[in-house]
């Protein structure tokens, strides 16, 4: 486990131990404020749809096409948007912080 700070859609902080070696969205679907998930992590659906702090964006794999271009339709996105489903959880992800974004 390792420490993931995931802010929910009432802008709350919360402290969750992420599970290490899955994609973030396997953490954030099991809390109550986090993600639905609904494709399962099929880079579909969308509704795994975070910000990444300014911080950590460069440390993370840059996302693959797929991505880009279902995140691109968003009316939510911004710089710092990616879908949870396509980051695993890496030991150096360690204190990752990210926004739980609006639902579309
Ligand atoms: S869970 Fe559907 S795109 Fe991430």
């Amino acid at each position: 486990m390792a420490l993931l700070k995931v802010v929910d859609r009432e802008g709350i902080e919360h402290a969750v131990d992420g599970k290490v070696g899955l994609k973030v969205m396997e953490t954030l679907r099991d809390l109550d404020y986090g993600v639905a998930a609904i494709c399962g992590g099929m880079c579909s659906c969308a509704t795994c749809h975070v910000y990444v702090d300014p911080d950590w964006r460069d440390r993370l794999p840059a996302p693959m096409a797929d991505e880009r271009e279902l995140l691109s339709d968003l009316a939510h996105y911004d710089d710092g948007s990616r879908l949870s489903c396509q980051i695993e959880f890496t030991p150096q992800l360690d204190g990752l912080r990210v926004t739980i974004a609006p639902d579309e």
